[in-house]
């Protein structure tokens, strides 16, 4: 740390609110200031770990009045580089782990209140332990915070049945730009009370505030959950199975997930001690149904469908998993693919949404244009085919060396998968976000009446910019922005 920042008079009033130990200016800062990819390494004024609402508020107002921006940090999960701050040593770091207080669980009403700092695994064990299922669930929940779930409109491994973070969120407390702090623990289902404040809050990337605390909805939990793997010889049949399975299961079909040849075989390259139940195949689907009445009727009704499936040719092979350890295992495998992907070496992700029904011809034209285009180049595809959201990711050739081939290729992809993806209908970003790495690919993805729109709630809600600058929108106040890189 410089000695000018060292002195920063901020720091007094931070100190002043939170206490010494809570504002962190030396030491090992890399969990906070690198992201969870490792693509970019920032520099923070200060890690400031406030412990209640009103600190928030009062932490927000002291950098308002010194003109200091603020990043908020949840578990630094995020695969876009808004969680960290630029390189210029300016932005203060808020990291929320300190607020992880359930606050209230409501049984008759079917929610649960927590503080944004609370880890989705925690969320979903408070839920439980009152004999209720918080349904989110991502490969990341371990680390993961509720805040930031809803600060990116969070998707993961549930949505076919649940939805996003969003439709999970009936209220939010949110501290404003302006240090005030928003009330909006609403437990209601309905209220159509003029602008839906918590929508415009939640996906925002703390760009329009500080998530401090949301009110989120529970589910009564499921008597059985049985989960299967089948092996598909192609997208189209596998898109075909989850038409069948949605027709056979109806809402029982809680998660319907793909992965291609190299996503299995990375993992079984990196982590070799997990157990793939079946032989490598082109596509291997992951499907979980959710039983209300008991495990035999779940498993006969999956069994059902997969008997269907093979004997239609839909499907080449295919297992159930006998007891709850062997859906965990199966479970493991496709949560680990994101994980033996980074052992593998740099890579190029993508994050698309398209309308289900367009997905085997978007892949089937752009794996071709791709693999022209570079030669040798490695496809590891992989998602939520059930919710239309693919990784659509890509290593460099075997033969050539990872990091400078990516940095030379990277951008050229993007923009063919991106063109690709909006060309047939879809979304340059399913549930991940847009942080710094997708902002100007925003820009030319999104028409200018909707970046004004963006804009204009961004000013009205922050019209200093202080909040996560340079994060989903060009920032206006300052040159830091390339800074924070890709
Ligand atoms: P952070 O990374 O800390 O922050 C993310 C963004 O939210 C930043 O812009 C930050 O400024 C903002 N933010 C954080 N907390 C607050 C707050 N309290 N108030 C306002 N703004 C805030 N994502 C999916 O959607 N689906 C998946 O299946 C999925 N799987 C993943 C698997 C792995 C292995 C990894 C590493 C990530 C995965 N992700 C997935 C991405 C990531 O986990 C999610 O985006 C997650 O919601 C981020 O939560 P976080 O607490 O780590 O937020
Ligand atoms: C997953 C993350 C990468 O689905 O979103 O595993
Ligand atoms: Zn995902």
């Amino acid at each position: 740390m410089t000695t000018a920042s060292a002195n920063h008079p901020v720091l007094a009033a931070l100190r002043g609110i939170v206490g010494n130990t809570h504002v962190l200016v030396d030491g090992d800062l890399s969990a906070f200031e690198q992201d969870w990819r490792r693509r970019h390494r920032g520099r923070a004024l200060a890690v400031v770990r406030p412990g209640s609402t009103r600190e928030v508020a009062a932490v927000v107002r002291a950098c308002s009045l010194h003109g200091v921006p603020l990043v908020p940090q949840g578990g630094n999960t995020g695969l876009v580089n808004g969680s960290v701050p630029d390189a210029s040593g300016t932005q203060v770091l808020l990291s929320m782990g300190r607020m992880n207080r359930v606050r209230e669980i409501d049984q008759a009403n079917l929610t649960m209140t927590v503080e944004a700092g609370c880890v989705l695994q925690a969320v979903q064990a408070a839920a439980e332990q009152a004999a209720l299922l918080f349904p989110l669930s991502l490969a990341a929940e371990g680390s993961c915070t509720i805040g930031g779930n809803l600060a990116t409109n969070a998707g993961g491994t549930q949505v076919l049945r649940y939805g996003n973070a969003r439709e999970l969120c009936l209220g939010l407390e949110v501290v404003t730009a302006s240090g005030e702090i928003w009330s909006g623990l609403s437990g209601l289902r309905k209220d159509n009370t003029g602008y839906d404040l918590r929508d415009l809050f939640i996906g925002s990337e703390g760009t329009l505030g500080v998530i401090t605390a949301a009110t989120l909805k529970l589910y009564p939990r499921p008597a059985a959950v049985m989960t299967a793997l089948a092996s598909c010889d192609s997208l189209a049949q596998a898109s075909a199975l989850l038409r069948q399975a949605q027709d056979t299961a109806g809402p029982a079909l809680t998660a319907f997930e793909v992965m291609n040849t190299l996503s299995l075989e990375l993992v079984r390259r990196h982590f070799p001690d997990l157990r793939q139940p079946l032989p490598a195949a082109p596509w291997t689907v992951l499907l979980e149904l959710s039983d209300s009445e008991n495990a035999s009727h779940a498993r006969g009704v999956l069994e059902r469908l997969l008997e269907t499936a093979l004997d239609s040719g839909l499907a080449t092979d295919a297992v159930v998993a006998e007891n709850l350890q062997q859906s965990h295992d199966i479970w493991h495998l496709r949560e680990t693919i994101t994980l033996a992907q980074a052992q593998e070496g740099l890579n190029v992700r993508h994050d698309i949404a398209l309308p289900i029904s367009r997905i085997p011809a978007f892949c089937d034209a752009t794996d071709q244009a791709i693999a022209q285009a570079f030669p040798g180049i490695r496809l590891v595809n992989f998602g939520h085919l059930g919710d239309g959201n693919l990784h659509y990711n890509f290593l460099a050739p075997e033969q050539a060396d990872s990091t400078s081939w990516i940095r030379l290729h990277e951008g050229r992809i993007t923009s063919m998968v991106y063109a690709a993806a909006t060309g047939h209908g879809g979304s340059i970003s399913a549930e991940h976000g847009i942080g710094i790495v997708k902002r100007d690919a925003l820009m030319l993805h999104k028409s200018p009446v909707a970046m004004n729109l963006m804009n204009a709630i961004k000013n009205a809600l922050d019209p200093n910019g202080l909040l996560n600058p340079g994060c989903v929108l060009a920032s206006s106040r300052n040159a830091h922005d390339s800074a924070r890189g890709r």
